[in-house]
């Protein structure tokens, strides 16, 4: 059998801190902003910017304050992880276990060292850590304080605990990112950012001035990166997946390029070093005043991405005109027009394989730089069968589909170097906070009320990934 992909193509998973660790203040952790997320509509209304209560409340239940249990449970998360033959797994650190409040002066040593025994477990067997700094993770204290992004100074603080995390696992880690999902701050701000908005506040103005000083941040950690790790490599995070227009009127051809451009905006200006055109002019339309001091635009010059990282789900289709628009996807943050041609999971995202081969195409014509799919995955609700095993054939076909339409954009001449599905063991829902929105090749034992012993067990996915990785790639 022949294969596509190239040699030491980087075969994983993707897993995050705030998703799957639990033991939220443990070990001297700080409050993370998902700590502070329920489930249902409330968690909605918060991850939209509403006010959250900043301190858990009796009686309500948080996902995130147990999730899977990652923390205490990671070595035998890893036997099997490595037992599927994985060579990456990208996990995020959790900001405020090393700063738990993000402004002490010297980080916790205690937050500082889970990460140690968590790398060097994975080390052991072979699995190269591939990290991102921040994954919807800002320390509460810095909403109360700052009201989070919107203030300039998370630039330092983040850029002290990046500097921090460079030098601590210098030896360890050789794959970074900065934000994961950076566009995701224009459509859930307080999960993007921590942003949460007063009544009459101009929620637009404080959204580009937080996505500003996000990218500004980004560039330093990016700079930080290369001078402390310099045979590291570091990449942005979008959450990828191109606009089609539901029509061929140019009214909605054009509408598509503007959706693109919403999430573009950030990449151009991670990977090319400044802000494009329209972003400049779609800030003067809008009379939006961002604030930015005269070093900044140096800095975005001089630092851009090795990379770009992307999270590949759905494609998304948009439409000028009133009755189409009617007809909406649920479940998909995007707000996309449902697409007459496609599928949808049972939470309302549209399945297209092809969409992963025309976006990478696309973030290829555009960047020019390797392309690393961080996430993909189908969202289901699984089923024991009579003999306590779980038959997930819906997921191994989304996932051939898409490992497929990824190697033909390596064929097309896209260089990816490297795929890690999301996620390889059941975490707790970011958009929902439920558990029974499962991803994984591993079952977990709990349900969205928190019931469950947290048992892992292998579902008919993790035989069928075990053999992509070891065919790399030809036997899907
Ligand atoms: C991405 C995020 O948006 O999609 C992950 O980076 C998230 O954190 C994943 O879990 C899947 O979304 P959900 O809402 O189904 O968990």
């Amino acid at each position: 059998m022949t294969t596509t992909f190239p040699q030491g193509f980087l075969w994983g998973g993707a897993i995050a801190a705030n998703q799957a660790e639990g033991a939220y203040l443990e070990d001297g952790k700080g409050l993370s902003i998902v700590d502070l997320l329920p489930t249902g509509e409330k968690r909605r209304s918060i991850m939209k910017g509403n006010v959250p209560s900043l301190t858990p409340l009796e009686g309500e239940f948080y996902p995130s304050h147990e999730a899977i249990d990652f923390y205490h449970r990671y070595p035998e998360d890893i036997v099997w992880l490595a037992e599927m033959g994985f060579k990456v797994l990208r996990v995020s650190i959790a900001w405020a276990r090393i700063f738990p409040t993000g402004e002490e002066e010297a980080p916790n040593e205690a937050g500082l060292l889970f990460y140690d025994r968590l790398f060097d477990e994975l080390l052991r067997y072979g699995i190269q850590p591939v990290v991102t700094l921040a994954h919807f993770d800002v320390p509460v204290h810095l909403i109360e304080k700052y009201g989070s992004w919107r203030h300039r100074q998370l630039i330092t603080l983040f850029e002290k605990y990046a500097k921090t995390v460079f030098a601590r696992y210098q030896h360890k880690v050789k794959y970074w990112m900065t934000f994961n999902e950076i566009n995701m701050l224009l459509h859930l701000p307080f999960l993007g950012a921590g942003l949460v908005f007063e009544e009459g506040e101009d929620v637009e103005q404080i959204k580009y001035q937080a996505a500003h000083h996000q990218l500004v941040a980004s560039a330093l950690a990016v700079k930080a990166c290369h001078e402390i790790i310099p045979d590291a490599q570091i990449g942005c995070m979008l959450a990828a997946g191109s606009f089609y227009p539901f029509t061929c009127n140019p009214e909605d051809v054009y509408q598509g390029m503007e959706k693109d451009r919403e999430s573009y905006f950030f990449i151009d200006v991670q990977s090319r070093g400044a802000y494009p055109g329209y972003a400049k002019r779609f800030f003067r339309d809008r009379g939006l005043d961002i604030q930015m001091e005269a070093e900044d635009a140096e800095i975005l010059k001089q630092h851009t991405v090795d990379y770009i990282g992307f999270s590949y789900y759905s494609s998304r289709t948009t439409s000028t005109d009133p009755e189409v628009n009617q007809k909406m996807t649920s479940g998909n943050v995007f707000g996309s027009v449902a697409n007459p041609y496609l599928a949808k999971s049972e939470w309302g995202w549209t399945i297209d394989p092809l969409g992963m081969r025309i976006t990478a195409n696309q973030l290829h014509d555009r960047y020019q730089k390797p392309l690393f799919v961080v996430e993909n995955g189908l969202g289901a609700h699984d089923e024991m069968n009579a003999d306590q095993g779980i038959d997930d054939d819906y997921r191994i076909d989304y996932l051939q589909k898409h490992i497929t339409a990824m190697s033909e954009a390596i064929e097309d001449g896209v260089p990816i170097i490297g795929y890690t599905c999301w996620a390889p063991i059941d975490i707790v829902s970011a958009s929902s906070g439920e558990m029974r929105k499962r991803y994984g090749y591993i079952y977990v034992d709990r349900d969205n009320e928190g019931n469950g012993t947290l048992q892992r067990i292998k579902k008919k996915s993790f035989a069928w990934y075990q053999k992509v990785i070891q065919s790399n790639g030809a036997d899907v």
